[in-house]
């Protein structure tokens, strides 16, 4: 039977999933064992963090070096998502460099991301920006429990009482993980002061060595214009199918929580990051 957090979410191992996929603990676990190829390439953010975005960064980076690659699908095909309902996931036929993402924590993913050294990108966001777009993105995604108000809201990111669990955790323990994973870490407000600069380091980190005029169109389609209005990499089409109540590709800015954080909130959140966060070797934009 399941520990249910909230009616929404199950808690397994620590973290909590959606009672409404069909994910169960059983299919959580075998992922543990899922066989992964030396060329398979792992995006992993913690909710809100600029997946989306990175999927698209990775997928032009990808069809630059190996023209051909992805084929004609949505990048959401592309890009499988590992802890994804199995049955209709069609990861395992995807063509090498396979390319997943995954929200799951270090002690989670199969163990061979370790044991062959497999690349990771892990995107990281600043927190109060991920509690405000996940605030939003809860009264949008039907799997999400629609919040009754900020105050509660807020309090639940707080207490790790949210979709996959404690933001802190997570960094806390990808940072951690650093020793036993091949990973590049990238800021969600660095790729916004200069999308170019990361999409070059995340290019020397794959071994993908493109001209000037492929990272420029790398950069031209990953912007926030272009992906709003690309139907391959924007999502809609789960709008259209009644998955999502609103657009995924919301703002795109950094500081958002400034018009939903109040004074108080500001400085009690400011409090219980320098309380559990502020050892760690990240650096954190606030605001642009
Ligand atoms: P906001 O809700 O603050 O607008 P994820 O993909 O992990 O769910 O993250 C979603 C957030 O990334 C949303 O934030 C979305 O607008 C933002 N995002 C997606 N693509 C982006 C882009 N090209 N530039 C800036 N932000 C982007």
């Amino acid at each position: 039977s399941l520990e249910y957090v909230t009616p929404y979410l199950f808690r397994h191992r620590g973290r909590n999933f959606l009672t409404k996929d069909i994910m169960r603990p059983k299919d959580l676990d075998a992922l543990l064992h899922v066989e992964i190829r030396p060329t398979d390439i792992f995006l992993i953010t913690y909710p809100k963090s600029g997946t989306v975005w990175m999927q698209q960064i990775l997928v032009q980076i990808m069809e630059a070096a190996l023209p051909g690659w992805g084929g004609d699908a949505t990048n959401r095909v592309k890009v499988p998502w590992l802890e994804e309902r199995t049955a209709d996931n069609p990861f395992r036929e995807r063509p090498d460099p396979r390319i997943f993402g995954s929200h799951l924590p270090p002690d989670m993913l199969p163990v061979q991301v370790k044991d062959k050294r497999i690349k990771v990108v892990y995107v990281w966001r600043n927190p109060k920006d991920v509690l405000v777009s996940l605030y939003h993105f809860a009264q949008s995604w039907v799997l999400l429990e629609t919040p009754e108000s900020f105050e509660g809201f807020y309090q639940q990111f707080l207490d790790g009482d949210v979709y996959m669990g404690s933001w802190f955790d997570h960094v806390r323990e990808y940072c951690a993980a650093q020793e036993e994973l091949d990973v590049h870490f990238v800021q969600f407000e660095e790729m916004l002061k200069d999308l170019r600069g990361e999409v070059v380091k995340l290019c020397a980190f794959l071994g993908k060595d493109l001209t000037d005029e492929a990272i420029d169109r790398v950069v031209e389609m990953s912007t926030f214009k272009n992906m709003k209005t690309d139907p391959k990499a924007n999502y809609k089409d789960l709008v259209e199918v009644h998955r999502y109540k609103t657009e995924t590709m919301r703002k795109g800015k950094a500081g958002d929580w400034k018009n939903l954080f109040t004074v108080a909130q500001n400085e009690h959140f400011d409090k219980v990051f320098k309380d559990r966060m502020s050892h760690l070797p990240l650096s954190f934009i606030w605001e642009i």
